[in-house]
C-alpha cells in the first residue's frame, strides 16, 4: 500500500525522501514522486514505475530545498500512470498533497469542487484533496486542512506543503499509519518508522483524527477539536541494520533464515528465571478468564493461517472451542461476538485495515481484545485491551515469513499461560511443552541447513502452472500458508486441500508430474497421509513429502522428502513450514522475479 514520506529541516529534502521511500518500498507501490518547495515554488516530479525512475530523474534535474513530500503509490483509482501518481496539486499549483488511504465521498467532493471550478487532471480520489484544502485556504494551512478533513470520509495519512510557506509542514492521519520522526532542527513524516531510522530514533505515534503542524523548527500536535495533545516520544531500540538485507539476494532469504534468532527471543524473553510463562501486556487474571464463554481469534493472510494453529493450541490446552475467522468476514457478517467474548487479532503490521475495523466491531460488542502483533505502537497495538509482541522484527518482504513463524509461538505462549491459569493442564504438561519450544530454534535451523537440496526440488517446479499441497489437521492448515507462499511469489497457482477430501474433486486434477507437497508431520495421522500420497502418486503426481525424521513409511511413497526433525506433533508446525517457505522462495527467484516485491500484492494492506 502506498508509502509516504515529507521532510523539513536543513538538509536536502529530495535525496532524504527518496531515501525514506526507499525503506517502504516493501509495502508494494507502482509510482512514486516527490513535491519540494524550491524557495520560490512548488517542483514536482512523478513517475510511473519504481523508485529509481524518479531518483534516476532527479539525478538529472535536482531540486534543491529543505522542505518537501514524497510518495509511493499503490493504485487504487485509476491506473498507475504518471498523472495519478502523487503528490497532487491545487489549481495554481501552490498545495501539493501526498495520500495514503481511500476518500470514501471523493466522487461527490470532486463534483462539488469541479462545479466551483477546480480542474483535476487524475483519475485519483486523493486529487480532491489539493482542491478542498485550497478552497478552505485564507491564508491558514493548518486551518485550511483542519477544515478540510471535516469534509472527507474515509482513510488518510496525508502530508501538505505550500508555495506561500516555505518554512511548513502539516500532516494530518485517519485510519491510516503515520508517524513522525524528530531530529536535531529537523522533522519527518512517515507511514513507517524504517523510512526515518538513518535520520532519528525519536518517534511519535500519531493517533487518528490528529493533525501535526511543524512550523519554525517547532511541532504541535491536535486533536480533531483543534486542541493541542502532548505527545510522548519513543525510542526506537532496534537498529536499521534489521531492515537491510544483510548479504542476502532478497530481504525474504533474510527473513527465513533470521527464524531460529526470532523465535528464540520471542519465547525467552517471556520466561522468568523459573522458566514460567509471563506475559507483560496481558492482564487477564484467572477469574477474569473464568468469564470468557468464547473465544475468537480474527487476521488476514498468513497471520489467518498462524490464528488456525492458535485455535488448535488453545483447544488442546483450554479444552474450549475457538472460532477463528477472517476479519473481512468477521467485520461484516453475525459473529456472534458479546461481553463474554475474548477476541484475539493476529497482525504482523498491526495496521490492516480488515483486521483493525474487525477489533473495532470487537470492542463496540463489549469482547475484549487481545492483539499478536510485531509492530510496537501500532494501531491495532494500541486500540487493544491486551498486546502480546512478536520479537520478528522489521520483516519487510511483502511473503510473511518470521513473523508468521513467531506468530504460532506466541499464539502457543498465551494458550499455555492461560490454560495453566484455568487449571486445563497440568504443571508437567506446561513445563514438558515448554522445554520443547526451547528446542525449536535449533530444529528449525536444522531444516535451513537443508536450503540448497530443497533448490533442487525447487528447479522441478518452475515450469509447473499448478500445484497442490495436502495434509490433516495442522497440517492441512500449514499446508494452506505453504501453497499462499508460492502463489504468491512464483506466481504458479496453488491450492491446499484437507487430504481426506481430495477424493471428492481435487483429484481429479492430478495429472502425470502435478507437483504435490504432502505436509505429513502429525505421528496420529501419518497413515491416512500415507494412504492419500499414494492416491495422487498412483495418478501421476510428483510427491514432495515433508515428514519427521525416523518416518520411513512416507519415504516409499514419494518422489522426495524433506526431513524435520523429531518433534511433538504439537510443536511440528513451526519447524514443518520452513521447508514450503525455502521452496517458494527457490522457485520464485530461480524464474528470476522480484521476490520481495510480488506483483499486485502491499505488505500493508492499510485499505479495505
Ligand atoms: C498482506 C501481506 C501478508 C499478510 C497480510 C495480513 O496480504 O502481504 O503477508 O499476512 O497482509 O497482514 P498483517 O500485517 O495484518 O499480518
Amino acid at each position: 500500500m502506498c508509502g509516504i514520506v515529507g521532510y523539513i529541516g536543513k538538509g536536502s529534502a529530495s535525496d532524504i525522501i527518496i531515501d525514506g521511500l526507499s525503506k517502504l518500498e516493501y509495502r508494494g507501490y507502482d509510482s512514486a514522486g516527490v513535491a519540494i518547495h524550491n524557495g520560490l515554488n512548488i517542483e514536482v516530479e512523478k513517475h510511473k514505475g519504481r523508485l529509481d525512475v524518479l531518483a534516476s530523474e532527479l539525478e538529472k534535474n535536482p531540486i534543491e530545498g529543505s522542505l518537501g513530500i514524497g510518495h509511493t503509490r499503490w493504485a487504487t483509482h485509476g491506473e498507475p500512470s504518471d498523472a495519478n501518481s502523487h503528490p497532487h496539486l491545487n489549481n495554481d499549483k501552490s498545495l501539493a498533497v501526498v495520500h495514503n488511504g481511500i476518500i470514501e465521498n471523493y466522487v461527490e467532493l470532486k463534483e462539488e469542487l469541479i462545479g466551483e471550478g477546480s480542474e483535476f487532471l487524475s483519475q485519483t480520489d486523493t486529487e480532491v484533496l489539493p482542491h478542498l484544502i485550497s478552497k478552505y485556504n485564507k491564508g491558514n494551512l493548518l486551518d485550511a486542512v483542519m477544515e478540510a478533513v471535516t469534509h472527507v470520509r474515509g482513510s488518510y495519512a496525508i502530508g501538505v506543503i505550500s508555495k506561500n510557506s516555505p518554512g511548513e509542514l502539516v500532516a494530518a492521519r485517519k485510519d491510516s499509519p503515520l508517524i513522525v520522526g524528530v531530529g536535531k532542527e529537523e522533522f519527518f513524516i512517515a507511514s513507517d518508522i524504517p523510512a526515518v531510522l538513518k535520520y532519528t530514533r525519536d518517534v511519535i505515534f500519531i493517533e487518528n483524527d490528529e493533525i501535526i503542524h511543524i512550523k519554525d523548527n517547532k511541532i504541535k500536535i491536535y486533536d480533531k477539536d483543534k486542541k493541542e495533545v502532548e505527545k510522548e516520544i519513543f525510542k526506537v531500540t532496534w537498529d536499521i541494520e534489521a531492515a537491510s538485507k544483510g548479504g542476502y539476494d532478497f530481504y525474504m532469504d533474510k527473513e527465513i533464515h533470521e527464524q531460529p534468532t526470532v523465535i528464540k527471543d520471542t519465547i525467552e524473553r517471556r520466561l522468568n528465571p523459573e522458566g514460567d510463562i509471563v506475559l507483560d501486556n496481558i492482564n487477564i487474571t484467572k477469574e477474569q478468564l473464568k468469564d470468557i464463554k468464547k473465544i475468537f481469534i480474527v487476521a488476514c493472510g498468513t497471520a489467518y493461517h498462524a490464528g488456525v494453529l492458535g485455535k488448535h493450541a488453545i483447544e488442546k490446552l483450554m479444552r474450549v472451542p475457538v472460532i477463528v475467522d477472517i476479519a473481512s468476514e468477521f467485520r461484516y457478517g453475525e459473529n456472534f461476538v458479546d461481553e463474554n467474548s475474548l477476541v484475539i487479532l493476529v497482525s504482523q503490521s498491526g495496521e490492516t485495515a480488515d483486521t483493525l475495523a474487525a477489533l473495532r466491531n470487537a470492542k463496540e460488542k463489549g469482547a475484549r481484545v487481545l492483539s499478536v502483533t510485531n509492530v510496537v505502537g501500532s494501531s491495532i497495538a494500541r486500540e487493544s485491551d491486551d498486546v502480546f509482541y512478536t520479537w520478528a522484527g522489521p520483516e519487510i518482504s511483502v511473503a510473511s515469513t518470521k513473523a508468521y513463524t513467531t506468530q504460532i509461538v506466541s499464539l502457543y505462549m498465551i494458550a499455555l499461560d492461560f490454560a495453566i491459569k484455568a487449571g486445563t493442564i497440568d504443571k508437567e504438561t506446561y513445563k514438558n511443552i515448554i522445554d520443547n519450544m526451547l528446542k525449536l530454534p535449533e530444529c528449525v535451523q536444522s531444516v535451513l541447513d537443508k536450503s540448497e537440496s530443497i533448490k533442487d526440488i525447487a528447479k522441478s517446479m518452475i515450469n509447473k502452472n499448478n500445484a497442490f499441497y495436502l495434509g490433516r489437521g495442522a497440517d492441512f492448515s500449514l499446508s494452506q500458508e505453504g501453497a499462499l507462499k508460492l502463489k504468491e511469489i512464483s506466481y504458479i497457482h496453488a491450492e491446499a486441500f484437507a487430504a481426506g477430501e481430495l477424493k471428492h474433486g481435487t483429484i481429479a486434477l492430478i495429472e502425470e508430474g502435478t507437483p504435490v507437497v504432502a505436509v505429513s508431520t502429525q505421528d496420529t495421522l501419518l497413515e491416512k497421509m500415507v494412504s492419500n500420497v499414494q492416491e495422487v502418486k498412483a495418478r501421476g503426481a510428483f510427491v514432495i513429502s515433508i515428514a519427521k525424521e525416523g518416518n520411513n513409511l512416507i519415504e516409499g511413497v514419494s518422489d522426495r522428502v524433506i526431513y524435520i526433525p523429531k518433534i511433538s506433533d504439537f510443536l511440528a508446525p513451526v519447524v514443518a513450514v520452513v521447508p514450503m517457505q525455502i521452496l517458494a522462495y527457490h522457485v520464485s527467484a530461480l524464474k528470476g522475479l522480484d521476490v520481495d516485491k510480488p506483483r499486485n500484492l502491499a505488505k500493508s494492506v492499510t485499505v479495505e
